[in-house]
């Protein structure tokens, strides 16, 4: 059994505006265990399929099954088998503390006593939040509240967490925390599966074991970050500045370069070199030396999930 599953999943919103098709014909199977990174601009449908999954939604068309359930039939069955985290969200009472907020919901939630007090402290510590546990909720910054946030559905030690954008607009290293402990989360727990959706780029490839790359409603690809990176050549491009100037006709001579752009600037070329393979860059290298010239400046660039998606829509992401 997988933990979520769809099948032809359609949604359809009407509005003033006519009519939208936010979700066209999703399919999805995702592995108990696993991270599933859902991929995609803004207006691609993610927050749409995360309201079905999580039953706030019905599906148009479809079908979708959280934990084997229906989640147009069974929410009684999923909803307390699972959690769910927005970026962006505003959730508790700002005139109570983060400690305040997060007992209250320990008690909604129904989790005895003692076992929600350890669950707060443990989360507060795996959280790097100790610090404002006795501040008033209304004085956080937008970090602090997400970590709250994210206590606040990992309490419940779900079976299922549904992460929709969980970062957005978090500092860096506010959203390096949350990363690290989602991650750290799911390894010391058996049985359990995150669904976590974001149109950063990196924090996608970083994070999840597999990816759906979706736009405007479709899914386009699906793999792990080092297939979906495989899908586009294997060409990298080598940028260097070589002063003095050079000739450089003999860089296209090397086998496994297929481009070359050069253009002169007053400290020296600058040199774009399209290429597959490792070894030529050493080629490069030498023969620059050999003709006298030094090498001042060398970056190869990797492929990025960004081409991927160029690749795939013709556009950027962000
Ligand atoms: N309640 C709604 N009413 C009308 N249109 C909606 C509604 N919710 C979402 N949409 C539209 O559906 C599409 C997908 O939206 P959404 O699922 O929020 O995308 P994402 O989360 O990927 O940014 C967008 O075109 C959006 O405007
Ligand atoms: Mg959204």
């Amino acid at each position: 059994m997988h933990a979520i599953e769809t099948e032809d999943l359609w949604r359809e919103f009407r509005g003033r505006d006519g009519r939208v098709i936010a979700l066209k014909g999703v399919n999805l199977k995702i592995r108990t265990g696993e991270l599933f990174g859902l991929l995609g601009p803004n207006g691609a449908g993610k927050t749409t399929l995360i309201r079905i999954l999580t039953t706030l939604l019905l599906p148009t068309r479809g079908r979708a099954y959280v934990l084997g359930y229906d989640t147009s039939r069974e929410e009684d069955k999923i909803r307390p088998l699972i959690n769910m985290v927005s970026g962006g969200e505003y959730s508790g009472y700002g005139l109570l503390t983060v400690k305040e907020n997060l007992w209250m919901f320990s008690q909604f939630y129904g989790i005895p006593g003692p076992e929600a007090k350890r669950r707060i402290e443990d989360l507060a510590d795996l959280l790097n939040f100790r610090d404002i546990l006795n501040k008033k909720v209304r004085t956080l910054s937008t970090g602090q509240r997400q970590k709250m946030n994210i206590a606040r559905a990992f309490m419940t030690e779900p079976k299922v967490v549904f992460l929709d954008e969980p970062t957005l607009g978090l500092d860096v290293e506010v959203a390096r925390e949350i990363r690290r402990f989602v991650r750290g989360w799911l390894s010391e727990r058996e049985g359990r599966t995150v669904l976590l959706t974001t149109h950063y780029m990196h924090e996608a490839e970083e994070l999840c074991d597999r990816i759906a790359i979706i736009n405007e409603g479709r899914i386009i690809a699906l793999d792990t970050p080092e297939n979906l990176k495989r899908m586009v050549k294997r060409e990298f491009s080598l940028h260097l500045r070589v002063e003095p100037e050079i000739g450089v006709e003999w860089i296209s001579s090397i086998e496994c370069v297929s481009g070359l752009t050069t253009k002169k600037t007053e400290t020296g070329t600058y040199i774009r070199v399209i290429m597959d393979c490792e070894e030529g860059i050493g080629e490069i290298v030498h023969g620059v030396m050999r003709r006298g010239a030094r090498i001042t400046y060398l970056n190869k660039e990797e492929i990025t999930l960004e081409d991927v998606f160029l690749k795939l829509t013709g556009r950027g992401l962000e």
